[in-house]
């Protein structure tokens, strides 16, 4: 059985996963950097500092867990892009180092790929082709799979991404970083249809994604009306924003699939926790015969299970990576 030990480092939560081919977990330990919430946003250098301090001892504690050595491990992996650059280095320079020593396989993985492959740690049984939505807190995309190594960006936010909309909306509403959960949470109390806000790119076949205009129109709502009236309907305000937030997602998601007549969806992501969206998305895709598949809500956040599943169909082609491999903060599934 072949296993890969696998490191995500690339924004503020520092995981390493062992993984087996046919995607049993056996470990999958996540430490997630909490000093960030009193800066109200991911201070980068504290991040890389963290990954630091770490990630060896979260390596050490996988290993037992495992009741492995390293002997038992087939390959090493880890996200080398898109994310915070200094935190991406921790993580490829120690991945490489173990490699070196270790004498073991190098496999590099974009992260936003990782979280498409999150889904197939629950269901490992998913076969191409499927439409996969990528939701994070720094990228939108919509992906057509037509092979586990092959696909097609299909649609992608032209400016902002849904996650970090939700994290400066729920700021403007005062709820709080990361804004994400708390918006879902007080939704569930509110009324999605209490204010209209707008929807950008309605076009029909246009399936990318804007949402520069939705911060402007919540800031242009909060300052017609007064702080009483905002604290007494923050719920139903949340709710607007969030529906306002993922009505694209779901319409452009569906839209894409009946033009191509895809029959099994992936949503992935931080995103892709957020309850309104699961369930609205799940509901519409099987009202249009298709299937949706969510990872479970602790697979949506950044973990290294995901960097280890993403890594199995390269490892398997022999797409090892090069010991001057370097990481890279660019956006994006294209860049592998
Ligand atoms: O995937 P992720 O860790 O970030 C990147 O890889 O970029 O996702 C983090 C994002 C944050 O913007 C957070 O607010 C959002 O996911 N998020 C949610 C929920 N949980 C996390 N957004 C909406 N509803 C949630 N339940
Ligand atoms: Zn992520």
């Amino acid at each position: 059985m072949k296993r890969i030990l696998a490191f995500e480092s690339s924004c503020d939560d520092t995981s390493v996963a062992i993984v087996e081919e046919d995607y049993s977990v056996l470990c999958n330990l996540v430490s997630t950097q909490h000093a960030h919430s009193e800066f109200g946003g991911v201070l980068p250098e504290l991040a890389s500092r963290l990954h630091l301090q770490n990630i060896l001892y979260l390596t050490e504690a996988a290993l037992k867990k495992a009741s492995l050595s390293p002997q038992d491990i087939s390959a090493l992996a880890v996200s080398i892009n898109p994310g915070l650059i200094g935190s991406l280095i921790v993580g490829l320079s120690f991945a490489k180092s173990l490699a070196w020593s270790w004498g073991k396989p190098l496999v590099t993985v974009n992260h936003m790929l990782a979280h498409i492959f999150a889904n197939f740690l629950a269901v490992p049984e998913i076969q191409p082709p499927f439409l996969a939505l990528v939701v994070s807190g720094g990228h939108t995309e919509l992906v057509h799979f037509h092979t586990l190594t092959e696909f097609e960006v299909v649609g992608k936010t032209l400016d902002d991404a849904a996650g970090e909309t939700f994290d400066k909306t729920a700021k403007l509403l005062g709820l709080g970083y990361p804004g994400g959960p708390a918006i879902d949470r007080i939704s569930t109390q509110g009324d999605p249809s209490f204010a209209e806000f707008p929807r950008a790119l309605k076009r029909k076949g246009d399936l990318n994604f804007s949402y520069s205009g939705l911060k402007t129109a919540v800031l242009e709502y909060l300052s017609r009306h007064s702080p009483d009236y905002i604290v007494q309907h923050q719920a139903d305000l949340a709710a607007s924003v969030q529906q306002a937030i993922i009505d694209p997602l779901i319409k452009k998601t569906l839209a894409c699939a009946r033009q191509r007549k895809i029959e099994t969806i992936l949503l992935a992501g931080g995103v892709a926790a957020n309850t309104a969206l699961r369930k609205q998305l799940s509901d519409q895709a099987a009202a249009l015969g298709a299937k949706l598949y969510c990872p479970p809500l602790d697979l949506c956040v950044d973990n290294a299970a995901m960097v280890a599943a993403a890594a199995f169909p390269k490892f398997r082609a022999g797409d090892l990576a090069p010991l001057d491999v370097n990481a890279f903060s660019t956006k994006g599934t294209r860049t592998l």
